[in-house]
């Protein structure tokens, strides 16, 4: 079966990739290398001793769309491809919406009429916006977000239910995820941001390896155990392979499904670097600064969804997260 992946050369893409290699899938990757490097999937190829098929170009392309149904027997679509950084979004929201919601449109109105009906969406819990109750499950109101980001990926999933309502012969995932760190077992592969880190994984681990001086911990004051946010991290690898069954259940069933990512236990800024402390013998400075905007004390998943339907649940834990993420780091400590 011959799967599309949109956003494949970037880090969660890269791993999923691997993943479907790894099972079998015949793989055909478009990314327009804007926040990845060809490298990534290079290693993807020496790693499940398989080829993929690369193209470079952008999903807001229709005319490249058009041409890779046509000459591919396409059969599924990941669509990882997108802009992610919350803080340039609010600056450059329309580079946010034609990215995400309009390169996303795009490609569906390519797959549809390619007959290519079978999707599985990069969504995110930020779709809930600021919930008031924990753990968050799959029946919790979707709110507006608090940045274009998060609301381009609130936007696609509404674009997908009613396209799901509209014809009943698609079968759509909405993957929710929590807030996915590590990277694989090997360190070939991993997150390798551009500029410093606007995620607080790749933040530690870029302080604990020397290239950056100190982490910035975004409020002590919150309502939580030790002041600090707290969130529900879930192991990249872990991640991929929910999409694994994603796809496999889509195969049987119609509509638009959403499934929460994540692993149903959430931890503290302050854990993180403790745990990550222990794990890499390195230390990692930090000092508390004021709050980010738009951040929530605390977020996490009831999996119980993905658990049920999917047959799937996160099997590596903060030890596993940690282990890994440092050995991608400390072997590659300028990224590919
Ligand atoms: P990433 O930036 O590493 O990967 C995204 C990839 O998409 C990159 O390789 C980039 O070059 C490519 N891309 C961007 N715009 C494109 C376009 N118009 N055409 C073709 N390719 C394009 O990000 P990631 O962390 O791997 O995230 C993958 C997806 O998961 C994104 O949609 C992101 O919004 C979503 N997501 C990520 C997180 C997270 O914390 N990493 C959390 C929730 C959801
Ligand atoms: C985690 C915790 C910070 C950096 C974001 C997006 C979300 C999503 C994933 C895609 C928070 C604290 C962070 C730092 C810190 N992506 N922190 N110092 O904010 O939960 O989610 O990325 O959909 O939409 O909002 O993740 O890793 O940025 O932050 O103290 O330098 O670490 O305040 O408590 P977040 P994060």
């Amino acid at each position: 079966m011959t799967v599309l992946v949109t956003g494949g050369a970037g880090y969660i893409g890269s791993h999923a990739v691997l993943a479907l290699l790894e099972a079998e899938y015949t793989v055909l990757v478009l990314d327009n290398l804007v926040n990845s490097s060809r490298e990534s999937l290079s290693r993807v190829e020496r790693l499940a001793g398989r080829q993929l098929t690369f193209i470079e170009g952008d999903i807001r392309d229709r005319q490249l769309l058009d041409k890779l149904f046509a000459e591919h027997a396409i059969e599924a679509v990941m669509h990882f491809a997108g802009l992610k950084a919350v803080g340039e979004s609010v600056a450059e929201p329309l580079a946010y919406y034609a990215n995400n919601v309009g390169g996303s449109v795009t490609l569906f109105q390519a797959m549809a009429d390619a007959g290519v009906r079978r999707l599985v969406f990069s969504s995110s819990a930020t779709v809930y916006g600021e919930p008031e109750c924990m753990p968050l499950s799959e029946a919790a109101p979707t709110a507006r977000a608090s940045n274009p980001y998060g609301q381009s990926k609130l936007m696609v999933e509404e674009v997908l239910k009613d396209l799901a309502r509209a014809d009943a012969r698609w079968s759509i995932a909405l993957l929710r995820y929590f807030n996915p760190v590590g990277a694989h077992a090997s360190g070939e592969i991993g997150e390798d941001p551009q500029g410093p880190p606007n995620n607080l994984m790749p933040y530690i681990a870029q302080v604990a390896v020397g290239k950056r001086e100190k982490l910035s911990v975004f409020g002590g004051d919150y309502a939580t155990r030790d002041g600090t946010g707290v969130r529900d991290y879930i192991h990249v690898v872990d991640l991929v392979e929910g999409h694994l069954r994603a796809l496999e259940v889509l195969k049987h069933c119609t509509g638009a499904h959403a499934w929460n990512l994540g692993t149903g236990r959430g931890y503290s800024v302050l854990e993180m670097v403790a745990a990550f402390e222990a794990i890499s013998g390195k230390r990692v400075p930090y000092t508390l600064q004021a709050r980010r905007e738009g951040d929530v004390a605390e977020c996490w998943a009831d999996p119980a969804k993905a658990r049920k339907e999917l047959d799937w649940q996160a099997r590596r834990g903060l030890e596993e997260m940690m282990a890994d993420t440092w050995r991608w780091q400390s072997k590659n400590p300028d990224g590919y």
